[in-house]
């Protein structure tokens, strides 16, 4: 069970409604990046487990800034992967989706889980369960902006942020839903400009993210 406490933290970490998600190659690039997004307005990031660089680029960015942004950690699978990252100093967990032994763990972990739906079904499962805000994935994939608005009727108590998919051109689209409370997504961080360390362009794209509306 989520609890209430965890979801209103939640709710305040997914603000301002983009929250960049991450693959760090290189955990040098980590501060770099994570400074010109926060220099672009938003204060919160998702770094995804794909990597061997992502446990340092948590460690790395929550150490150094802490007080100015807030470090979550995606693409958990197992309890032993959140709790790795939890230690690095992650303050929140996103999974893909949702399985018996993370929503059995993340009833004793200090910080909020955002767990993963892509169905009716799924989604009122883990609203069972206190989760109240749930991630939407992959949100292109399974009907966008149109299952979103179909599944408002029945469930308009569950929130969602979607990602997988979500970039640019569509993120203010989902946005104006009345069960999206955010989006996710790469696009804020392209991988081609990381690796050429375009910090400026970066933050012009996390500029332009953190303009659009909720
Ligand atoms: C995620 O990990 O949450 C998504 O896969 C990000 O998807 P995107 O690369 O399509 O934004």
């Amino acid at each position: 069970m989520q609890s209430r406490e965890h979801q209103t933290a939640l709710r305040a970490l997914l603000q301002p409604a983009v929250i960049p998600v991450l693959t760090i190659d290189d955990a040098q690039t980590a501060l770099p990046l994570a400074r010109a997004l926060m220099a672009g307005g938003l204060t919160s990031l998702e770094i995804t487990l794909r990597t061997d660089a992502a446990l340092s680029a948590i460690s790395i960015v929550s150490e150094a800034l802490a007080s100015n942004i807030a470090v979550g950690v995606g693409t958990v699978r197992s309890p032993e992967q959140a709790e790795a990252a939890i230690r690095a100093g992650a303050r929140f967990v996103v999974s893909p989706g949702m399985t018996p032994s993370l929503i059995q763990a993340a009833q004793n972990w200090p910080v909020p889980f955002l767990p993963g739906a892509a169905t009716a079904s799924e989604a009122m499962a883990l609203a069972d369960m206190g989760y109240a805000t749930q991630k939407f994935f992959p949100a292109e994939a399974s009907g966008g902006v149109a299952a979103l608005k179909a599944l408002a009727a029945p469930l308009s108590d569950i929130k969602f942020c979607p990602t997988g998919g979500v970039d640019a051109g569509n993120a203010g689209e989902y946005l104006l839903l009345s069960n999206v409370v955010c989006v996710g997504g790469s696009w804020v961080a392209p991988k081609v400009l990381v690796e050429n360390g375009d910090w400026a362009s970066i933050e012009a794209l996390a500029r332009d993210a953190s303009g659009l509306a909720n």
